[in-house]
């Protein structure tokens, strides 16, 4: 019974640390991917940087890039269609700028992967620092960001009505 028990609780001891391992390697080959902009396509084809709206939690001035896989979504004049939804794979990337001519600070990513358990909206939900490290954990599952991303959206992508 004693061997029983000690088996179960070292196997819970190692996936939960399987787990976390598995979270880590998804946080930081998410962001391989996001580093190289020039896969990426910004909205509108215009790379400025522009102030973030007064609806935004995020600080200060930012512009939007989406891989091929979302950017084949645009199809409304540059934006996603009133209830459309972007493709599984899409990945959108705010670069966000501590002034207008200055430096990137912040990567806030999005990645459609609906049936990853730490989806929320059928997002991941990320940030990081330019070095890559991770500001806001995948396995948070959008907690904070979901909220102000269901309003006013398309596919809890905000910019669309408000650029
Ligand atoms: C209080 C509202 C609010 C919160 C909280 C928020 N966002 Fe946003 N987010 C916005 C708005 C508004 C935009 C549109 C651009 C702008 O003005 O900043 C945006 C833009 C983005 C974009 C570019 C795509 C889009 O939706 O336009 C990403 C990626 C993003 N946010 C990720 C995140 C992540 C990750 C979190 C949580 C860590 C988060 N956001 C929390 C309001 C919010």
């Amino acid at each position: 019974m004693k061997t029983l028990i000690l088996s179960i609780a070292i196997g819970t001891i190692f996936f939960v640390a399987c787990e976390k391992k598995v979270e880590a390697v998804v946080q930081q080959s998410l962001y391989e991917q996001i580093a190289n902009a020039a896969k990426y396509s910004f909205y509108k084809n215009d790379s400025s940087v522009l102030p973030s709206a007064p609806q935004s939690a995020h600080n200060a001035f930012f512009r939007v890039r989406f891989n091929s896989i979302a950017a084949a979504a645009l199809t409304d004049a540059g934006k996603l269609p009133v209830n459309g939804s972007f493709p599984e794979g899409s990945i959108i990337v705010k670069d966000l700028y501590n002034q207008q001519n200055g430096n990137i600070v912040l990567y806030s990513v999005l990645k459609k992967e609906s049936g990853n358990a730490n989806s929320n909206g059928g997002w991941l939900w990320a940030e990081y620092d330019t070095s890559g490290k991770e500001i806001y954990a995948i396995g948070s599952k959008g907690d904070g960001c979901v909220n102000c991303h269901s309003v006013n959206s398309r596919d809890k992508v905000r910019l669309f009505d408000l650029f």
